[in-house]
This record gives C-alpha cells, structure tokens and sequence, in this order.
C-alpha cells in the first residue's frame, strides 16, 4: 500500500526515531537531498518527495506567479497535500510522525514554513536554507515546542537577508526556538552551514 495523497517519492529507513523531510528547490526531485540529508543525520530515516508542480518542467512544491510573488491558494492547497503525505507516509513506513524534521532548501524551504505556519503538528524542527515568509497564517501556530534552523546567504540575490530575518520573528512570535545563521554565500549551499547545521542538529537532546 502507498502513502495516500500519493507523491513520487524515496523513503531510506534508519537506525533511529528521527525522520527528515527532504524538500528540495526549484528544478530539484527526490533525490537531489538524499545524500545531503546523509550528512545532516546519519542515522535518521529519510523522506523525500518531489514537489507536484512543474514550472517550464521544472518540479516545485507550490505555483508562483513571479520571483518570489506565490499563488497563496495553490501554496495553501498543496501544504496540507503534503503535510497529510507525511501523516500518511508515518503510517505507512512505520516512523514516528512525533519526530519529523524538514530540510528545505530554496522552494522547499518556503513549503516547510509555510507547514510550519499552517500545520504546525507535522513537524517537531526544520532546517531552511535560503528560506522567506511563504504567507501570513490566518491563525497564530503553536511552535512552542518546535524549532528551527534557518540559513541566509548575505549575498543572495533571490532572498533577501530582511525575508530571512522576518520568517524567524513571525516563527519566533509563535514560540518557535529559532537560530538564524548568515553566511558569506550567495542562493547556493556552502559546506559551512551544512556543518553548522548539522553540529545544530547534533545539539538535540
Ligand atoms: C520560491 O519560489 O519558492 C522562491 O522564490 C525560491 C525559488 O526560486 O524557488
């Protein structure tokens, strides 16, 4: 039986309780963060879907109507999609659904916000990379025991460090325990902030 609402997906079993969510960027699919996930936990297991939108080919978890300027209602429609994927991927894989981490980057990393915003039990942490505020939730989230990791590149030219810094106050104001960590880097991922999230990560108790 497949996890219903169904995405394409990779599930890699592991050795602890610990699930991350892998959500990769604009053009990316469910393979693009398997090893990077690896690297972040090596003993979690990992669930990675490939987002159900295709812009010019390219798959993405949400429609956008420009840069940076999101189809609100697609974006709404296709969070709870993939929040009931991973209740029902939980049940189907037999992980924990109390234990579930989001690694987004970019496109993916907007997506676990805005679950974090509008679906705030799916998660219990996130790591964002290059991450903005997705939408405004029409009720404030309890994230009083969630919480996150984001990453800015102080050269990005696609997300602004003020977008960083705003997602981690209205993730804060929701009783989120939020690090923002800027890095000298631009959109792409640079090996110092995997580590540091990753030594993040390791600082869970
Ligand atoms: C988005 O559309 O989610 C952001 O602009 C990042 C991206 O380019 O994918």
């Amino acid at each position: 039986m497949r996890p219903v609402p169904d995405f394409i997906h990779e599930f890699v079993p592991g050795r602890s309780e610990r699930t991350l969510l892998l959500l990769h960027g604009t053009g990316g699919n469910e393979r693009d963060l398997l090893s990077l996930g690896r690297e972040l936990d090596q003993n979690a297991s990992l669930l990675s879907p490939r987002g159900q939108v295709l812009e010019n080919g390219m798959p993405r978890f949400f429609r956008r109507l420009a840069e940076g300027v999101f189809d609100l209602e697609d974006l709404k429609r296709r969070t709870h999609e993939l929040a009931d994927f991973v209740a029902a991927a939980a049940e189907h894989y037999q992980f924990s659904a109390e234990q579930v981490i989001a690694v987004g980057y970019s496109n993916g990393a907007n997506i676990a916000a805005s679950i974090l915003l509008l679906r705030p039990q799916t998660l219990h942490g996130a790591i964002l990379f290059r991450a903005m505020v997705p939408l405004m939730p029409p009720a404030q989230p309890d994230l009083s025991s969630v919480r996150v990791w984001i990453g800015a590149g102080d050269q990005d030219p696609i997300i602004p460090t003020s977008e960083s810094q705003r997602l981690a106050e209205l993730l804060r104001g929701s009783g989120a325990d939020v690090t923002v960590r800027f890095f000298n880097a631009g959109h792409n991922l640079t090996n110092d902030e995997i580590e540091a999230a990753r030594d993040w990560l390791k600082s869970w108790v």
